[in-house]
């Protein structure tokens, strides 16, 4: 199975680092698609913990190449810093490559997210504010500057004086803010430019050549699928496709050469940020699992909403990705807890949905239905075979498995790589 897309099933911060730090070791590549800094990946392995953002969890194994593909927006201060908190640690990075089609995140777009985000008010997003949401629109919008412009500084600067005559009219006119000054940013972004000129490739055409050489290629996702901006909460959502189709558009990858999809999912829901939460427990249920599971926002450090497992937007997000197994990450937690709640429908006006709404307005008002399994009310985090599992607990992971309809063929039990149950085998 040469290429693989890990993708997060729910609102982000499923686990899928660790995933993708387990897998890495058997595959010769990992590449990133989409998103940009406000992905944040905790990492725990011996050779420390890190919190990435952009760079690929494959960087810790040393015969991996790391791809950065043209889907994601770089900010490159956050690579650079990151690549100099690998060297720090004696992780190398000279498998680390970048895609010169992907865009960058320039100092107006850090500024615009946040003023865009005050500027609605009570209806803010609640974004990173690491300048996504602008990026990409300028990206879209056909204004926007890639990692493989700053290799051509007479062109770039020809670009900036364009882009940002208009950005400082936005700046100054709508939001009466200081301007930004050309010379200053020009100069900023032709030494990134220098200092990444070395990672910068085509990087499409790498991923395609590992391929025909038969190398296992696995495809990371950033961000949740309920975050994707087709088939997230819209508005609430981020600002590009955190789907398996993403993964094709984000690399340059024929979506007939993807083998596998893996959709990983927490055994219980967490979001950052606004918008709608069927299953929010905003009791000491909910803040039992916050603390115990330090569920806080690796990107921002705020606190994560957390609530029952979704089989709703689970079974959603598992037929519009078509995964072929899942991941089921931190099952250890929910050993704190005597009962567990699963959501498997909503009550909307009195009807009932299996199927999200597509609004918003109409999804805030759904009453979540659920059914109560027990608990097992031990730790689980030493065990490593599904069968020595609790029973309750191996009913637990059935009763998602059903309501899927997909088979899991990994049980996250702890965050070190070895605190895991491998069920099957997923590459
Ligand atoms: P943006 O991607 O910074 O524009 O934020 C848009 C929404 O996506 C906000 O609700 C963020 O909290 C959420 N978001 C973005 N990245 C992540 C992530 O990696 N994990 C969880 N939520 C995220």
């Amino acid at each position: 199975m040469p290429a693989i897309a890990i993708i997060g099933a729910q609102w982000g911060d499923e686990g899928k680092g660790k995933i993708v730090d387990l897998l890495a070791e058997k595959v010769n590549m990992v590449v990133r698609f989409s998103g940009g800094s406000n992905a944040g990946h905790t990492v725990v392995n011996p050779c420390g913990e890190f919190r990435m953002h952009l760079i690929p969890s494959g960087i810790f194994h040393r015969e991996v190449t790391c791809i950065i593909g043209n889907g994601v927006v770089i900010d490159p201060a956050v690579l650079l810093e990151e690549i100099e908190e690998l060297k720090g640690h004696d992780v190398a990075v000279d498998r680390l490559f970048v895609s010169d089609r992907a865009h960058l995140i320039m100092p107006y777009h850090l500024l615009l997210d946040g003023l865009e985000e005050e500027a609605r008010g009570s209806g803010a997003l609640g974004t990173t504010r690491r300048g996504i949401g602008p990026a990409y629109m300028d990206k879209a919008g056909r204004l926007g500057i890639r990692t493989g412009d700053l290799l051509e500084k007479g062109a770039f600067l020809e670009r900036l004086r364009l882009v940002l005559d208009q950005k400082n009219r936005i700046l100054t006119r709508v939001y009466e803010a200081q301007p930004l000054v050309l010379e200053e940013v020009y100069e900023k972004y032709c030494h990134y430019g220098e200092l990444l000129a070395p990672f910068i490739r085509e990087t499409d055409l790498m991923v395609q050549e590992a391929l025909e050489r038969k190398e296992k290629v696995l495809l990371e996702g950033a961000q949740g699928t309920l975050l994707d901006v087709d088939f997230g909460t819209y508005p609430y959502v981020t600002s590009t496709s955190t789907m398996a189709g993403g993964a094709c558009s984000g690399l340059g990858l024929s979506p007939m050469k993807l083998d596998g999809i893996i959709g990983v999912f927490k055994v219980y829901t967490t979001r950052v940020g606004s918008g709608p939460m069927p299953t929010e427990l905003l009791d000491e249920t909910g803040e039992l699992i916050r603390e115990h599971a330090h569920e806080r926002g690796a990107t921002t450090g705020r606190p994560r909403r957390c609530g029952w497992f979704d089989a709703v937007v689970g079974r959603f997000s598992a037929r519009t990705n078509g995964f072929s197994s899942i991941a089921l990450t931190r099952l250890d937690i929910l050993g704190v807890l005597p009962s567990l709640k699963i959501c498997t429908a909503y009550r909307l006006e009195g009807k009932t949905l299996i199927n999200p709404p597509s609004s918003v307005a109409m999804l805030a008002r759904c009453e979540p239905l659920y059914e109560e399994l027990p608990g097992w009310q031990t730790d689980i985090s030493p065990i490593r075979r599904f069968k020595d599992l609790p029973r309750e607990a191996r009913n637990y992971v059935k009763r998602l498995e059903e309501l899927l309809d997909c088979p899991a063929s990994i049980i996250s039990v702890g965050e070190r790589r070895e605190q895991t149950i491998m069920v099957s085998e997923p590459l």
